[in-house]
């Protein structure tokens, strides 16, 4: 373009899937603005860290990111810094009076302004700073635009959290609940379809309780039902559920909906039913557990995934044990699990009992690694039978190596002369690996 200036961009993001979204539309936002993404730090003229601060590790990690890039201000007086995400909303000016250089601190409601706040440095060389929570989120309406060859996207249809669970800093970093109208849900992945995404995932931090507080508004199941209808969407997923929202049109969904993913991202947390009341969860292992055997009723292969803290206040060695139990029933495909992570202002902080540190720790270990050896025995079930899978792409190490995704979400790596990027074919699962399974194709298309 004539008289515009390209201008670099290295954009770090940690945390959930919604931040990688969000990182998403930042880039696509400065894509705009004239600014290409880069990889090597040193080139840029504008850092953003999009942070989370679910827990202290994270959270950190942002303070270190800064003593790297505060220092090359000195250095290039054209680079501007800029913060956001979660720790940003948590912080706000703190977090500029603490490091001292940082140009910018945008919250979670404040990524379609941010273009803006970074021509305002560039004018002005002030500081400046957007924490402020919107009633309707103006970000959620961003497209992101997706490199030629993308499958998958992301789409937000709800943002922030009412739940208030004990340990939990989220509903504080992303603000009350708000869920998107589910017309431009639609208009989205239409328009997503057309440029030839196939899979969708929903986003939100409680997606089982999208429009509920809307008037005249869809639910959920009922969204799902006209994301099915989308010509050339072919998987659809969603993340995050909330099991005590989880709702018998829901599970009917898993009959009636022919391209919703037999797969369920249903966080637990705790297998100890006086730890959920202490954590505000809102249900019991047994109504969790009663939810978990209607899904299976109705799709027998449906994969559950789960979130697990580990060592809440007053976790007994009894309250642990149960937590393990519940895997071994339960039998997830996988469980993103941590130390519980005092978070400031949660109730939770100032529970008397909390779990000492190496109890936590050696908890954590026996836990991982008996879910290592489920997550095993549940892929060592797939071999033998066939998929149909959703080729990705090449394989990392390339040569005729493929790999493409089961419905469950489980990756297949397989071998091939030919590209079937984008296409879905029937694979015979050869073996299981420790994270991963190898096939051969036995069909495409
Ligand atoms: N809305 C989702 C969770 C969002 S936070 C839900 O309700 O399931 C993602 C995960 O981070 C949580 O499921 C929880 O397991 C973990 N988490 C949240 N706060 C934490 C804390 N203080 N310590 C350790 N893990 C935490
Ligand atoms: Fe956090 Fe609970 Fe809300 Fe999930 S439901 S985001 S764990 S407060
Ligand atoms: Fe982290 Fe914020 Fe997501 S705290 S987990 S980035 S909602």
């Amino acid at each position: 373009m004539l008289g515009m200036v390209t201008m670099n961009l290295y954009l770090e993001t940690y945390g959930c899937q919604m931040n990688v979204s969000d990182s998403q539309k930042i880039e696509t936002l400065f894509g705009e603005e004239g600014y290409q993404l880069v990889s090597d730090f040193h080139q840029a003229d504008l850092i953003i860290i999009n942070t989370c601060s679910v827990r202290e590790k994270p959270e950190q990690k942002v303070f270190s990111a800064l003593g790297r890039y505060l220092p090359l201000k000195r250095q290039n007086s054209r680079l501007v810094v800029a913060v956001g995400g979660c720790v940003a909303q948590q912080w706000g000016a703190r977090l500029q009076q603490k490091c001292s250089g940082l140009d910018i601190v945008f919250g979670t409601h404040a990524i379609d302004v941010l273009p803006a706040m970074v021509r305002e440095v560039r004018n002005t060389c002030l500081p400046q700073l957007d924490t402020a929570f919107r009633s309707a989120i103006p970000s959620l309406d961003i497209i992101p635009r997706y490199a030629a060859g993308t499958l998958t996207a992301f789409v937000t249809i709800m943002q922030g959290c009412n739940n208030y669970c004990s340990y939990c800093i989220v509903p504080y970093v992303r603000g009350r609940e708000y869920s998107r109208p589910s017309d431009s849900i639609i208009a989205e992945i239409r328009q997503l379809a057309k440029n030839g995404i196939r899979e969708v995932i929903l986003l939100g931090q409680n997606v089982n309780s999208y429009g509920l507080q809307t008037a005249g508004e869809l639910n959920f199941p009922q969204l799902l039902a006209r994301v099915n209808e989308i010509h050339g969407i072919e998987r659809i997923r969603f993340t995050t559920s909330h099991p005590k929202d989880l709702s018998d049109e829901l599970i009917a969904a898993f009959v009636e909906l022919d391209h919703l993913c037999p797969q369920f991202h249903l966080p637990l947390q705790s297998g100890s039913d006086r730890i959920l009341e202490r954590m505000g969860r809102g249900y019991s292992t047994a109504e969790y557990f009663d939810k978990v055997e209607r899904l299976r009723q109705v799709c027998p292969e449906i994969a559950f995934s789960s979130d697990m803290i580990i060592g809440f206040p007053g976790e007994s060695a009894e309250d642990f044990q149960k937590t393990v139990d519940m895997i071994r029933r339960v039998r997830y495909d996988t469980v993103y699990s941590f130390k519980y992570s005092p978070r400031p202002g949660t109730r939770a902080v100032s529970f008397p009992d909390q779990v000492e540190e190496a109890v936590k720790k050696e908890r954590l270990r026996i836990f991982q690694t008996l879910q290592d050896e489920i997550t095993s025995k549940n892929l060592r079930k797939l071999e033998g039978t066939t998929q149909e899978i959703l080729v990705n792409g090449p394989a990392k190490r390339g040569g005729d190596q493929w790999v493409g995704r089961t419905p469950t979400n489980q990756i297949v790596n397989f071998s091939s002369d030919e590209n079937f990027t984008g296409q879905t074919m029937t694979v015979r699962i050869t073996r299981a690996l420790r994270h991963s399974l190898k096939g051969d194709i036995v069909q495409h298309g």
